[in-house]
């Protein structure tokens, strides 16, 4: 037997009762939760999960990351070492197994808007790693990806969530007043610039490459504003990169992939401007 992990008392103490002895989401509460307690040995889904993300779930509660109250917050409890204490305990835990190495972060954006309902690409994209197009299902079809319906969100959320979590009940209130949800747009180029989603999708150009790392959102924003770093590095008389949605990002990356992968993305002014 391996020596015992020093989170191992704190976890038996403080989160058995609910996720089991085990930590399969079985304990002896577990019974009286709509939203089962998680099982936090499934590498599959926890892993993708930042520490950071762990971390605030067991400190401040379930709602601080969108997920149900059920899960109570434990800051009055458990000091912050000891919080990552038990994240280094269930990290020990997961199958597959943890690796270190491939601890992703949280990515937040600076300005990035206050959406009616708390949904996360952390946990919908990154943790459950459902595909991009699922939801954004015109990308590969016409000029916009689209964001999916409420019928979209209810094929899984009738049932997950639906009793317990706050959040997803704003889905159900938005379905009774037969209202889709209002979400705030945050990519949004000029009305006189064209870009088509279609050929970008189709020429093998990934998502993140222009959206930034979404599957490790919380919110998703854009960093296309002034930026301070850029400007002194200008003043240094370095190049510094162009910023999301400016003509220059656009034309630098047609430069790039028509010289590196002779793609026949546009230059001239018209294509993109009609
Ligand atoms: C009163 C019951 C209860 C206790 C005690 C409890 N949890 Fe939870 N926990 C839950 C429930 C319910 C969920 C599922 C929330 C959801 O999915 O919406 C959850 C979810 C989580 C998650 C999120 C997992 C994921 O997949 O996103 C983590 C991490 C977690 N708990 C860790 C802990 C730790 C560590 C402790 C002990 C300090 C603990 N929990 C104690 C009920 C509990
Ligand atoms: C393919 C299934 C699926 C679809 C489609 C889906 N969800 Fe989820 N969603 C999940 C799962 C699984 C969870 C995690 C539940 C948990 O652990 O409590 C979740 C969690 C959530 C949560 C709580 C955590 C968070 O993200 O903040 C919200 C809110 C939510 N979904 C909203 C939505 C909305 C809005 C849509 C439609 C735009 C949607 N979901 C579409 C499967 C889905
Ligand atoms: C379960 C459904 C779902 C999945 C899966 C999903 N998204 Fe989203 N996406 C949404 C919803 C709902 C919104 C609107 C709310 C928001 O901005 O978070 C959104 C918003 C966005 C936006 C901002 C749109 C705008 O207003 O400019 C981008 C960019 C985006 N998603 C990219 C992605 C990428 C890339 C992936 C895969 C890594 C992905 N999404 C996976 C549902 C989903
Ligand atoms: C070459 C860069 C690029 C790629 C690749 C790209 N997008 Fe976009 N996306 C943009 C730009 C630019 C906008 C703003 C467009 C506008 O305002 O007309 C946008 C807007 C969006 C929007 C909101 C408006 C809409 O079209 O519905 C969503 C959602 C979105 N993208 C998701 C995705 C997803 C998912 C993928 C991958 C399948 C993807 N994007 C690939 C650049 C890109
Ligand atoms: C990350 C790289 C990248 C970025 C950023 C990018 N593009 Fe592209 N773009 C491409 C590639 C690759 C193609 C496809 C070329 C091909 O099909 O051979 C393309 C094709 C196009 C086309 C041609 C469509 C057609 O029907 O042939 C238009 C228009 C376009 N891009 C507009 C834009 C605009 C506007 C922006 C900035 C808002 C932008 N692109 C940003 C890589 C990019
Ligand atoms: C690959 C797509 C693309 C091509 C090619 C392109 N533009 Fe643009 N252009 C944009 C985008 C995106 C914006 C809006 C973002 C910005 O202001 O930088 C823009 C903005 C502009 C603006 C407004 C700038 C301002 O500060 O308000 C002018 C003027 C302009 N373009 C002229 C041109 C001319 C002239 C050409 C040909 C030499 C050209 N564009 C080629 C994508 C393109």
């Amino acid at each position: 037997m391996a020596v015992a992990h020093p989170g191992e008392k704190l976890y038996r103490q403080y989160c058995a009762v609910c996720h089991g002895d085990t930590a399969k989401g079985d304990g002896p509460s577990a019974a009286a939760f709509a939203t089962k307690p998680a099982d936090l040995t499934n590498g599959t889904l926890m892993n993708p999960l930042p520490n950071e993300f762990l971390v605030n779930v067991v400190r401040h509660g379930g709602p601080a990351e969108g997920l149900s109250p059920g899960m109570p917050p434990f800051d009055r409890y458990l000091g912050g070492q000891q919080i990552r204490t038990l994240v280094a305990y269930l990290r020990s835990l997961a199958q597959p197994a943890y690796r270190p190495g491939s601890a992703t972060t949280v990515v937040t954006v600076r300005g990035a808007p206050r959406q009616p309902v708390f949904f996360s690409h952390l946990i919908h994209a990154g943790s459950f790693r459902i595909p991009c197009q699922y939801c954004h299902a015109d990308a590969r079809r016409s000029e916009y990806a689209g964001l999916p319906s409420l019928e979209r969100c209810l094929g899984c959320h009738k049932i997950i969530g639906a009793t317990d979590n706050p959040e997803i009940g704003k889905i159900h209130q938005y379905r009774q007043r037969a209202e889709p949800i209002p979400w705030v747009r945050v990519f949004k180029l000029p009305e006189y610039v064209h870009f088509p989603h279609k050929p970008h999708v189709r020429a093998g150009v990934e998502c993140q490459r222009c959206h930034g790392a979404v599957e490790r959102m919380r919110v998703v924003g854009v960093d296309d504003g002034w930026s301070l770093s850029n400007d002194l590095v200008n003043l240094l008389g370095l190049r510094p990169r162009h910023r999301p949605l400016t003509m220059g990002w656009c034309i630098e990356c047609h430069r790039t992939e028509n010289r590196t992968r002779q793609t026949q993305a546009p230059l001239e002014c018209v294509i993109c401007h009609h």
